[in-house]
């Protein structure tokens, strides 16, 4: 039976028509997918694994795979999103059918669902470690430590069921509320807030670093390139942070771009996001490293590097309290954005498909997750001992999210645009004036697209 807001012929239907409702602008279209795209990947993942990965050579991939793969993607899912203007299951469902295809390409918008509830579980205990650092450092809690007494203070946290699980419980709410009160009351109002406070405190963390002492030696571990760095594995690394830090594969970007008001320009708005969360992503590590090389220690230092090396690290400058203060409020923040949009999809498709509220849909799917993060966080000190397929349940969140569902789903996508949805679709929602980069983006989605995804999932599956 065609789902009731299907239409034959072009879907273009006014704002009216939308059910869970409108962005005001196209500028808050991108601030919100800005928000998105910026959150631990961008302050916590990103320095480090440029840092393990030898620096300027791993950003220069890094750069390449955001363009060609990154951005022809996400173009693909905000034009999905905005010409179906649904929850992305029902939105691929939707395009499918009015492309002649068979509805089963929603498998790839129910992948996308179920990645965001499992990243968000695990995601949200990340979370409530930023939460307990940032109310240390406003206690004044992280003074006078060294490597040894750092470390053993993130040791006592993650064997401590009881902190791990208030904050988890603190983050779940606070996200499930703002989900709660809706797209215009509650995501754009979070999106007005969070994102001018976030780049403002960037701005004073880069001030600070910048007029610091090795501000130029972090420049040029970043940027200097040195061919001999590129390996194989490097590229891997790039391609998949790539597609995680701009939320690609679970329909977070192509749920937000349903809310997108119909006249404004994809390509322009997609580019500009990219652009700004790299830019995050950039400004972050140069905030990070001066600090990093101040302390003599290594930017190669894993996922420790934020709450072992850094706090330390703080701890021996002057000011550092205030600027550890601010940088956990910075890191939190862009946290909320984030896990608000990777449960979006989710929250939008119960609305839709049970005809619940958006209150009841938030509370059902709120349970489910507040539960499945309790296990993960479990796993860190009660269920210690628990291995599912060799590894511990946080680990296992980790692996079948990142390594399975979001490329399987991102390679869906490609190819159901490429190489299935009606090209004059394509056309008309893109409204990309200059034919040859049309083509240019249509070959790039068709081939380097899955192409390329396809290769990190087979990598990532022999690992
Ligand atoms: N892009 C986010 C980050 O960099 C993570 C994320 C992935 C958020 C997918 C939503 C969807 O941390």
């Amino acid at each position: 039976m065609p789902l009731p807001w299907a239409r034959s012929g072009n879907p273009c239907m006014s704002i009216a028509e939308t059910l869970h409702g409108t962005w005001a602008s196209r500028w808050v279209f991108i601030f919100a997918a800005t928000g998105s795209a910026v959150g631990l990947g961008n302050i916590w993942k990103f320095p480090y694994i440029v840092g393990q990965h030898g620096g300027g050579a791993f950003v220069l991939v890094y750069l390449s795979c955001i363009l060609a793969v990154g951005v022809p993607l996400m173009m693909a899912e905000v034009l999905i999103g905005r010409r179906a203007r649904r929850s992305p299951v029902n939105a691929v469902a939707t395009m499918a059918r009015e492309s002649g295809r068979s509805e089963h390409w929603q498998i790839a918008g129910f992948m996308g669902v179920l990645a965001g509830l499992l990243i968000f579980s695990f995601y949200s205990v990340v979370a409530g470690w930023v939460l307990e650092y940032l109310l240390a450092s406003s206690r004044g809690e992280l003074i006078n430590m060294g490597y040894q007494q750092a470390g053993e203070r993130f040791r006592t946290l993650l064997a401590d069921p009881r902190t791990m699980f208030g904050w988890h419980t603190l983050f779940v709410t606070i996200v499930m509320s703002i989900l709660a009160c809706g797209v215009v009351h509650g995501l754009e109002r979070a999106t007005r807030l969070i994102m001018p406070a976030l780049f403002a405190l960037l701005v004073v963390l880069l001030g600070y670093t910048v007029t610091g002492g090795y501000f130029t030696q972090a420049w040029n571990f970043l940027f200097s390139f040195e061919s001999r760095q590129l390996s194989w594995e490097a590229a891997l690394a790039a391609l998949g942070h790539a597609f995680f830090t701009l939320s690609l594969g679970l329909g977070a970007i192509m749920v937000y771009g349903s809310y997108m008001p119909k006249k404004s320009s994809i390509s322009g708005a997609v580019l500009t996001i990219a652009a700004l969360d790299t830019l995050v992503a950039l400004m972050a590590s140069l905030v990070i490293y001066p600090i990093v090389f101040a302390s003599g220690s290594d930017p190669a230092a894993g996922p420790g590097l934020m709450f072992i090396t850094l706090p330390v690290a703080f701890d021996q400058m002057p000011g550092g309290q205030v600027i550890g203060l601010l940088f956990f409020g910075l890191v939190a923040l862009a946290a909320i954005t984030s896990a608000i949009s990777l449960m979006e999809p989710a929250v939008a498709f119960l609305i839709e498909h049970l005809g619940i509220s958006r209150l009841q849909s938030c509370m059902l799917l709120g349970a489910l997750v507040w539960l499945l993060g309790t296990a993960a966080l479990a796993s860190f000190n009660v269920l210690n001992g628990v291995v599912l397929f060799d590894r511990s349940i946080y680990n296992l969140l980790d692996f079948v999210t990142a390594s399975i569902l979001l490329p399987l789903s991102g390679i869906l996508v490609a190819l159901f645009i490429g190489w299935r949805m009606k090209r004059t679709y394509l056309r008309e929602e893109l409204a990309i004036r200059n034919v040859w980069l049309f083509r240019l983006w249509y070959l790039l989605i068709r081939f380097v697209a899955p192409a390329a995804i396809a290769v990190v999932f087979v990598q990532n599956l022999r690992h």
